[in-house]
């Protein structure tokens, strides 16, 4: 068997050991939205920690574990910390766990990040949904031999946020009076931040918003047919579009500020899809 499948299913049964939790949808936590998955209704978690060859998330503020529970009456899987490129996995380990959890049974996926504004229209606090992205400056999560279990060896990506969940999530912020802009997001490697030419190239390219996350998770969740859709939490101007320094103490209380009205978002429009499937 190829070796990140292997690895992938070895994962799965030690999740199996510990639940039989049947998600729908699985959830991605950013910065600063860590306590959504304190709110929901819990069944069960799952320190990666328990998990044997799980890559260890090592960012300071970010937790480690799975954690399953209900939003309403939607079963959901919760990361609660996520693993970044930066830290030194291979892509196939920064996405493994989002392939964990669409074996467990979730057939969406929902991506939260923080992010640099990129739009000069934007400002800390901006809450951008995506409608596509810019992965060609990391590595793709699909490189190596095709996991023909998961999807075909060269997948369409017109379409990697779904449209359908995109619309919901406009319906709800609507209805919740929560301003959302919509944008193209970019990923680059961090972990430094990004310099002013490389945000001016970005821009250049049609890149609204800029993180070190998400895309990567995005292919390697649309090439095994879940679908997809992401929300960004812009918690600073990326490097030059003002002429702040960034800190990650600014990203933090940005998105501490907006954490509640972006666990609003999520939460409604995690009903809204699952009353739909
Ligand atoms: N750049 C990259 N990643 C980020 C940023 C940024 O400006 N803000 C939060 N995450």
């Amino acid at each position: 068997m190829d070796p990140v499948y292997e690895k992938l299913r070895s994962c799965y049964q030690s999740c199996r050991e510990r639940t039989d939790f049947q998600p729908k949808i699985a959830l991605v936590l950013g910065s600063g939205l860590g306590e959504f998955a304190e709110r929901i209704r819990i069944e069960s978690v799952i320190e990666y920690s328990d998990i044997q060859g799980f890559p260890q998330s090592t960012v300071t503020g970010h937790r480690g574990r799975f954690v399953f529970g209900y939003v309403g009456s939607v079963p959901v899987v919760i990361m609660q910390g996520r693993v970044h490129y930066y830290e030194g996995y291979a892509m196939s380990d920064v996405v493994l766990p989002i392939r964990l959890m669409g074996l467990l049974g979730a057939t969406v996926l929902f991506l939260t990040n923080a992010a640099g504004g990129i739009r000069k229209d934007f400002q800390a606090g901006t809450l951008m949904l995506l409608k596509d992205q810019i992965s060609s400056f990391v590595p793709s999560p699909l490189i190596g031999a095709n996991i023909e279990e998961l999807g075909v060896r060269f997948p369409d990506m017109t379409e990697i946020y779904s449209r359908d969940l995109q619309e919901i999530i406009e319906w709800q912020a609507k209805e919740q009076e929560i301003p959302l802009q919509k944008g193209v997001y970019i990923q680059f490697t961090g972990p430094a931040y990004e310099s002013p030419a490389e945000v001016q190239m970005a821009r250049l390219l049609g890149a609204d918003a800029c993180g070190m996350s998400t895309a990567c998770e995005a292919v390697a969740g649309h090439h095994m047919g879940m679908q997809v859709c992401g929300i960004s939490c812009i918690t600073n101007m990326a490097s030059g579009i003002t002429d702040r320094p960034l800190s990650h103490q600014e990203v933090q209380e940005t998105a501490n500020r907006i954490g509640k009205q972006f666990q609003t978002l999520v939460w409604h429009s995690i009903e809204a899809m699952g009353k739909e499937r």
